[in-house]
């Protein structure tokens, strides 16, 4: 986007740098910050024509999200958008072991895609919303596609370091467990949801 887009500045930001890449790699429009989110956004009100939210529902509490979401319209210009893209964290077709690790309890709130445009609708200063679902095919079952999803959500649940102690497993048996869900995900042919909502800060909203 850095590229197509090279007389707007980027700029990312995630709590663990580690997968930011480095400065020699990116296009000098684009910056990256480190930086905890819940203790609210880096920037002065109205810096920003767009701000994306990506991927970030293993990150917050219910009371975390809506306090984000009013510090995104904080530092969102007038007439700027806000998007959301959230999986639903909720598996069809799933096996045992993909069940348990859905259900696994961990105070956030996995869910928050299904609130999501209830908080955008309910911010006085969001208008326009509009938020779209679509099916999200994880195993190898779904070709190329699939083969991708199942890798990237086995990264993503073996990112979360915590989860072992909330199903009493060890790492090492969370590994395996790992394991089975892409075993049962390719024979279940398990799929997901994942949704986009957008909405723009106005003056009379
Ligand atoms: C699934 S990744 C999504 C990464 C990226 N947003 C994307 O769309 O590809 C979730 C990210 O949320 C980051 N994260 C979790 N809690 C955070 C917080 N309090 N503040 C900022 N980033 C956070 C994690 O470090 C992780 O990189």
């Amino acid at each position: 986007m850095a590229l197509e887009y090279p007389s707007s500045t980027f700029i990312g930001i995630d709590v663990n740098s580690s997968f930011f890449p480095s400065n020699d790699k990116c296009p000098p429009n684009v910056c990256f910050l480190t930086s905890n989110v819940t203790y609210g956004i880096p920037f002065p009100m109205e810096t920003f024509d767009f701000v994306y939210l990506g991927m970030m529902f293993s990150a917050f509490t219910e009371l975390q999200w809506s306090e984000l979401i009013n510090d995104v319209v904080r530092v969102l210009k007038y007439d700027g958008w806000v998007e959301s893209l959230e999986a639903t964290a909720q598996f069809i077709n799933h096996g045992k072991v993909t069940k348990c690790i859905e259900d696994a309890e961990k105070g956030v709130n996995v869910r928050i895609s299904a609130l999501l445009p209830k908080m955008f609708e309910s911010n006085e200063m969001l208008a326009n919303m509009q938020c779209i679902k679509v099916e999200y095919p994880v195993g190898e079952w779904y070709g190329c596609f699939g083969k991708y999803s199942i890798i990237n959500l086995r990264r993503l649940f073996q990112s979360f370091v915590f989860l072992p102690e909330y199903l009493g497993v060890s790492y090492e048996e969370y590994i395996d467990m790992l394991d089975i869900f892409v075993k049962e995900a390719n024979e279940n042919k398990t799929y997901t949801y994942i949704q986009r909502c957008f909405a723009q800060k106005t003056w009379n909203a």
